[in-house]
Formats: C-alpha cells, structure tokens, sequence
C-alpha cells in the first residue's frame, strides 16, 4: 500500500476497520498500521477457506494482538450462541463478539445482548438495517460497556434505499451510549469512507480491495481522465486490436 494512502487514511477522524478473512491481507494491514481493527464474518471466513474456527481466531488474534477484531456466533440457538460469545470473548481482551441482530427465525437477540452488555462483554451487534433495530440494541446495551453497531449500509443501498438518513439517525440514537459506536458495515465504493467521514460515523469497514481505491482520493480529475484514457488505449495496443 502506497504511503498516499496511508496519510490520506490517517488525515481521516473515522477509524477504518479490515473486513476479511484472509491472514496475509490482516497481516499486511496490521504491520502498515493502515487500520485500527479488523473485523471477520463467517461468510468471509468460508470464502477464505477457513475450516477450524478456533484455530482462525487464535492465528488472527496472534497477528493483531492490541487492535479490536471482531468474531462472530454462529449458532441460531441463543443458548448455543451465548456459550459461543463467552468463548469468543474469553480468547483475549481485544475481541468484540459479533451477534447477528436476530436468528434466522427473526428471534431477537436483543435479551442475549443485554446479558452479555452487562456483563461487561465487548460487542459487533451485526446484520443491521433499520432503525428500531438500533433502537433496541441502543435501550438493551450497558451504558458503560463498548459496542459497535454494525449498520450495513451497503446493502440499504442495495436494497434500492439511501443510507445516509439511516446512518444519521443512527448516530442520534447512539448519542447517550458514549461506548456505543456506529459501524458503517458493507460499503459499496470509496466514496463511502468520505461519506461515513462527513457525518460523523465513527467507524467504516472495508475490504483490502476497497481500501486501496483511497489512492484516488484528492486526485485531479482532469489527471485521472486522463490517466483512464491512458488505459484504455495501452490494452487495445496490448491486445492487438485492429478494425
Ligand atoms: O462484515 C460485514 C460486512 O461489511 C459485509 O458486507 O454486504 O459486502 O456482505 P457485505
């Protein structure tokens, strides 16, 4: 990563997460101090290949010992998934365990939330999209105990919606939970690092690929044009093209 990228980065107030499952790409990250943590999903963690969990976790948290990295349950059964978030928490201080807003019989996990919050235990809620979910999860967290929500702005705007209202509404609703962090999850292109920057959101997780399109950022677009036309041209030559 150029050393553009990581000023630009560092000139920024939100702190940028890595969303991934690949431990070269996490070490990479880790050892040019581009991010503040890291965060995994077990749809990520599949695409990657990862077939022992605990393994996985023990190898990341080995690697980024001293930034937040979050990890995910995995059961849809709350008792099951409680003992998974115990677990989790229990590999090392700087773990959040990831709890997806509901099961996928859209039981809320908002009871479960409460529990581990007040016990202290560090947390992603995770999966969500709308309002009263952050509603919820703001009334069931600890006051004193350190959450990220993870609203996936991405997928609003997949769905057809603009996140941008979601997002600062969210913020509003996070304002008395000073340990409370918004986390813009699923974004879709760059411009959503300035976007989630501008209002204010204190997090925004990002892909390898999607971090490194913050080389762009500030460039003249007449340079950029120009730097496109550039490409187009030199793979006609490369290909051969003739008409
Ligand atoms: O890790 C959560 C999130 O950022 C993944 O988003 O919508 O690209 O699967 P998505």
């Amino acid at each position: 990563m150029s050393t553009n990228v990581k000023n630009i980065l560092a000139g920024l107030r939100i702190k940028i997460f890595s969303d991934g499952a690949d431990l070269d790409s996490i070490s990479e990250a880790y050892q040019q101090k581009l991010v503040k943590g890291f965060t995994t999903n077990p749809t990520l963690m599949a695409r990657a290949g990862v077939t022992n969990y605990l393994t996985f976790a023990k190898e990341v948290l080995r690697i980024v010992p001293d930034l937040p990295v979050s990890f995910e349950v995995f059961s849809d059964d709350f008792v099951e998934m409680r003992r998974q978030a115990l677990l989790l928490a229990d590999l090392a201080q700087n773990v959040y365990v990831k709890i997806p807003i509901t099961n996928t019989r859209r039981g809320s996990a908002c009871a479960l939330i409460h529990e581990l919050s007040h016990r202290g235990i560090k947390l992603n809620i995770t999966a969500m999209m709308t309002l009263p979910q952050v509603r919820d999860v703001a009334a069931a967290l600890h006051p004193d105990s350190s959450a990220f929500i993870s609203v996936f702005a991405g997928r609003i705007a997949d769905a057809g919606l603009d996140p941008l209202p979601v997002m600062r509404e969210a913020l509003e609703i996070l304002k008395p939970l000073p340990k409370a962090e918004l986390l813009w999850a699923s974004p879709r292109e760059a411009l959503n690092i300035i976007q989630a920057e501008q209002m204010g959101c204190h997090i925004i997780t990002v892909t390898p690929d999607l971090l490194a399109k913050a080389k762009n950022f500030g460039k003249d677009l007449n340079d950029f044009s120009l730097e496109t036309v550039k490409m187009f041209y030199n793979d006609s030559v490369k290909s051969g093209f003739s008409l």
